[in-house]
C-alpha cells in the first residue's frame, strides 16, 4: 500500500470499539451543556473499578501531557530541583527544562536487550529533588526502569513527590497505582491515548494522594469534556475492554516479529514493554533516511543511528521492514 507509514507518535493503529464512538456521538447532541455531576461521577466510578483505587484518589485530565504539566507546576516551584531520567518522554524533559527548575538527569545504560537506570544516581537525585518523574515503561527505550519494590523504597527516600508515568501500563501490565493510597508522595499518571485508541480525544488521569487529586480537580473543574467522560464510561464494560486486550496482543505479536526480522538484517531491536520499539540500525541519520523512504519514525537523542518506531497497521510495519532492508543494503 502506498502512503507514509506514521510510526512516530506511539498511537494505536486501531479505531476504538464502535460502542464507544457511538456513545461519544450521542453525547455530541449535549455539548451546549457543561458536564453534570451524574456524568462526572459515573466516569470516576468507571476508572475506580478499572484501577482498583477509590475514586477520591483519581483526577481525570486532558491527556497525560496536561496531567504532567499540572503536576510539574503544582508540586515544584521555580528554582527547585527536579530529577528525571536521561532519556525520557519529550514532554517530561521539556517541562523540566522550561519551567525554571534545576534538572538532575539520571543516566540510563544499555543492559543487554533492555535499558536500566543507574539506581544509586537515582536515589541520590531523588533525595535532593522536590519532584522526581520517571516514565515506566520508559520512552524511548521501552524498558521498565523501576519495579514495585524500588518504587516503594524510592518514594520513601525521596525528598519530594515521586511521579510515575504509566502511559504504557496496559502493555507492560505492571503498575504501582495500588500503592498510592498507602503513600503520601506517590503519584501515577495514565492515559487512554495508547491501548485505548483515544489519542485524538485527549483523555488521561492521575492517581494521587487525596489532597493532590482534589486540588487538581478544584483548579480545573471543567478540564474534561462530556465526550471524554462518555468515552470513559462506555469503555469500562467487559465487552469494550476486550478491545484493549486485542490491541495489546497485536502489539506483542508484532514486537516479536519485528525483533526477529530486524535481527536478520543486522539491526539491533531492544525488547519493549510498550507499544513501540527502539532500534539501532547502525546507519547514520537513520531517522531522516527512513523518512525519505516513506516511514515516519522518531529520532532519539541517544544516537542518530537509533530510531523509535510504534507498532502500526500491518502495512505500516511491513513498510518499516522494507525501508530498513533498503537502508541496510544501500
Ligand atoms: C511516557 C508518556 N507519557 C505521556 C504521554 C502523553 O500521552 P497523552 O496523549 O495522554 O498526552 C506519552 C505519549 O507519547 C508518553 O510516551
Amino acid at each position: 500500500m502506498a502512503g507514509v507509514a506514521r510510526l512516530d507518535l506511539n498511537e494505536s493503529p486501531f479505531a476504538p470499539p464502535r460502542e464507544v464512538t457511538r456513545r461519544v456521538e450521542e453525547e455530541l447532541a449535549r455539548i451546549n451543556r457543561y458536564p453534570e455531576r451524574g456524568l462526572i461521577d459515573k466516569a470516576y466510578e468507571a476508572l475506580s473499578t478499572y484501577t482498583g483505587v477509590e475514586k477520591d484518589y483519581i483526577t481525570i485530565t486532558c491527556g497525560g501531557d496536561s496531567a504532567l504539566y499540572m503536576l510539574f507546576t503544582m508540586l515544584a516551584s521555580q528554582g527547585d530541583r527536579v530529577a528525571i531520567p536521561r532519556y525520557s518522554f519529550s514532554t517530561i524533559k521539556k517541562l523540566a527544562r522550561s519551567l525554571g527548575f534545576r534538572v538532575s538527569e539520571v543516566p540510563l545504560w544499555e543492559d543487554g536487550e533492555w535499558w536500566s537506570i543507574d539506581r544509586e544516581a537515582l536515589f541520590e537525585a531523588a533525595r535532593g529533588a522536590s519532584l522526581t518523574v520517571i516514565d515506566n515503561p520508559n520512552n524511548p527505550t521501552g524498558s521498565m526502569l523501576l519495579q514495585e519494590i524500588t518504587v516503594e523504597e524510592l518514594a520513601r527516600e525521596s525528598k519530594g513527590f515521586l511521579v510515575i508515568d504509566e502511559a504504557y501500563y496496559e502493555f507492560s501490565r505492571e503498575t504501582v497505582a495500588g500503592l498510592v493510597p498507602e503513600s503520601s508522595n506517590l503519584v501515577v499518571v495514565r492515559t487512554l491515548s495508547k491501548a485505548f485508541s483515544l489519542a485524538g480525544l485527549r483523555v488521561g488521569y492521575v492517581v494521587a494522594p487525596k489532597e493532590i487529586a482534589e486540588r487538581i480537580r478544584y483548579l480545573n473543574p471543567y478540564s474534561t469534556s462530556r465526550l471524554s467522560l462518555a468515552a470513559i464510561i462506555a469503555y469500562m464494560s467487559p465487552e469494550n475492554l476486550k478491545h484493549v486486550r486485542t490491541v495489546v496482543e497485536y502489539v506483542d505479536r508484532w514486537k516479536e516479529k519485528l525483533r526477529r526480522e530486524t535481527y536478520k538484517m543486522g539491526v539491533k531491536t531492544y525488547k519493549s514493554k510498550a507499544n513501540f520499539i527502539l532500534m539501532d540500525t547502525g546507519v547514520e541519520k537513520a531517522g531522516e533516511k527512513l523518512e525519505n523512504l516513506g516511514v515516519k519514525v522518531r529520532r532519539v537523542e541517544i544516537s542518530d543511528t537509533m530510531v523509535r518506531a510504534s507498532i502500526g497497521m500491518e502495512w505500516e510495519n511491513e513498510k518499516l521492514l522494507e525501508a530498513l532492508q533498503e537502508l541496510k543494503t544501500r
